[in-house]
């Protein structure tokens, strides 16, 4: 990898793990989400780096895709288990990393057994490993303590500018025909439940990324498709934000979101939850391959 390339990878995994630390340690029973949301956001902007995507703070049986609406008014609560997941980019070069925070949940198993499954999981990232040897060994970590693993959520390829490249990364075995190569960035991301292992869309949509330009009637429309394209590059980016540059009432904006989504200038992410209400726990990091696998976010 090109030691310009790689000084990026470092840089923005630095920020992300200590944004994640600091998220940590704000979070507790009164605190609210958006006031964690937006310090972490600060912080990030602060060291002079971008968002990757918006802070996604999950509770409970929501696995992911959740994050603080424009005036969010909930706080955490005692008993929460919160998934925070931060993702930070150093001109394009993305680190993505989450931890789980257990309020007295009494569901500190379920993040243990993430922790352990990514442990191992980073291991192995070698050049020569198949990917699904990977994903067997996050799969029987889950299973041989009693939980289930999510599986239709997967870990993911990294490239400039983009979260998910082509490659999937499973944390079940599957036929993915792909060998890791020297320099391949992934993040890896093992979801544990002590529900069924699977997640489905709710109605709740924060999040968005820009596919293409075809603005609707709405004037609005093509300043948002542009700040998606431009200002985001093109990478998943949340309601607020706009609200916040555009001024544009909660109501319109939904309404051109929707538009937007509809004539397929935008794909929405649904906040994600287990279908059978199981709690979830998160455990990720990003890896460089290599024979020595480098862990930018740890
Ligand atoms: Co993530």
């Amino acid at each position: 990898m090109d030691p310009d390339v790689l000084d990026k990878y470092k840089k923005a995994g630095r920020i992300c793990r200590d944004c994640l630390e600091f998220g940590n340690s704000m979070i507790n029973p009164g605190v609210k989400i958006i006031e964690v949301v937006e310090q972490i956001e600060d912080k990030i902007t602060k060291s002079g780096a971008g968002f990757a995507f918006p802070i996604n703070v999950s509770l409970n049986e929501t696995a992911a895709h959740d994050t603080a609406d424009i005036g969010d008014m909930r706080a955490f609560q005692d008993g929460d288990l919160v998934k925070l997941d931060i993702g930070v980019q150093v001109d394009g070069y993305i680190a993505d990393s989450a931890l789980t925070i257990s309020l007295n949940s009494g569901k500190e198993e379920l993040y243990k057994t993430a922790q352990k499954a990514l442990g191992r999981a980073l291991k192995l990232m070698r050049p020569g490993t198949p990917v699904p040897v990977v994903s067997q060994t996050i799969e029987e970590t889950i299973r041989n303590a009693g939980f289930n693993p999510i599986i239709n959520l997967t870990g993911h390829g990294l490239d400039r500018y983009r979260l998910h490249s082509r490659i999937e990364f499973p944390n079940v075995r599957t036929d993915v025909n792909y060998v890791l190569k020297e320099g391949d960035v992934f993040a890896l991301e093992p979801f544990v439940t002590d529900g069924s292992g699977k997640v489905t869309e709710t109605e709740k949509v924060l999040i968005y990324m820009f596919i293409s330009d075809r603005p609707t009637r709405f004037p609005e429309s093509r300043k948002i498709l542009e700040m998606a394209s431009d200002m985001f590059h093109g990478l998943p980016f949340t309601k607020r934000w706009i609200n916040q540059r555009l001024k544009i009432s909660p109501l319109k904006l939904n309404l051109v979101l929707r538009q937007l989504e509809q004539n397929n200038s935008l794909y929405a992410y649904p906040a994600l939850r287990e279908i059978k209400n199981g709690s979830v726990a998160q455990a990720e990091h990003t890896v460089i391959v290599g024979d020595k696998p480098r862990i930018t976010t740890a």
